[in-house]
């Protein structure tokens, strides 16, 4: 039977359930969402051609550095990023894209993001754990610090000459996830795009959430979806708890446990008249 303290690891740290794991095995304070073994990916059933790119470089990264994604997320991956991805592994960008990943944990996912985004990508990850300096990663630049901290993320920003894509698979705690993208969303390029990971969390205690609980990263996020709509009506003085307005955010998108946010230099809204005006129907 395997340890309390390897399950808290594995579900906490992993979000990801043993294959051979019992409900009765998880101490109580991690059973707020109970998720079945068999959610576990068997990808024997697929074809390179039913799988997104995505999937299949993380199928064919074999025996090399472990990572864990949920399935899903290649298809969102891919939605967002399959055009530029591409360009970026032609080298036919302006300038080379520039990547950084929050969690980098044992190196899997940036050696993953190296081989979509190509050679000429600037991928940096970062994670408070000092581990990361001693596995030898060479698929990207990593620095320890931690996400909430504005200096150390200003100063890796700086060094990486600006940010075109966050993923944010850091702690997962909501308080984590506001702060992050509270200071960086400020610091990303125009065109710009700001992934957040595993937001089921944010339904669940241990990381700072619950159903509709104030606080919680999903809650911040939904303010968002209002802070976009801010034109069409009379608000009061309060600014969302994320303090982003709509005056930089191009769109916000939802996918089971993923955000991603577009960030631009937002015009006014302006009705465009198409067609004739002047045509009897108009005024009918
Ligand atoms: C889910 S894992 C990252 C997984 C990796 N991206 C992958 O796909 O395999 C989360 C990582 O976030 C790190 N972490 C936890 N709190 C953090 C914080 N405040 N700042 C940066 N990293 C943090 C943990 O040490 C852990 O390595």
């Amino acid at each position: 039977m395997m340890k309390a303290r390897d399950i808290a690891y594995l579900v906490r740290e992993k979000l990801h359930i043993p294959q051979d794991l019992r409900l009765a095995d998880v101490p109580a304070t991690l059973r707020t969402k109970p998720v079945s073994p068999s959610t576990v990916k068997d990808v024997s059933t697929e074809t390179p051609d039913s799988m997104p790119l995505l999937a299949q470089m993380a199928v064919d990264a074999g025996d090399g550095r472990p990572f864990v994604k949920w399935w899903h997320y290649f298809g969102a991956y891919e939605d967002q990023f399959a055009e530029l991805a591409q360009r970026s592994r032609e080298g036919t960008l302006d300038r080379p894209l520039r990547i950084l990943e929050m969690g980098v944990w044992r190196g899997g996912s940036l050696d993953l993001w190296r081989q979509y985004f190509g050679p000429e990508a600037v991928i940096f990850g970062i994670d408070i754990d000092e581990v990361i300096l001693s596995l030898g990663i060479d698929s990207a630049e990593v620095r320890v610090g931690s996400q909430t901290d504005e200096v150390f993320l200003r100063a890796v920003i700086e060094e990486m000459g600006g940010v075109d894509v966050v993923i944010d698979d850091g702690s997962h705690q909501s308080k984590d996830v506001i702060a992050s993208l509270r200071i960086i969303f400020p610091l990303l390029a125009d065109g710009g795009t700001y992934v957040i990971e595993d937001l089921h969390t944010s339904y669940w205690p241990t990381w700072g959430g619950g159903f509709r609980r104030r606080g919680s990263s999903i809650e911040a996020l939904k303010e968002l979806v209002d802070a976009l709509h801010q034109p069409y009506y009379a608000r009061s003085g309060r600014r969302n708890s994320v303090g982003i307005e709509r005056d930089s955010l191009r769109s916000i998108q939802f996918y089971d446990s993923v955000a991603v946010l577009r960030k631009w230099a937002c015009p006014e809204p302006q009705p465009f008249r198409g067609g004739d005006h002047s045509r009897p129907e108009a005024s009918i």
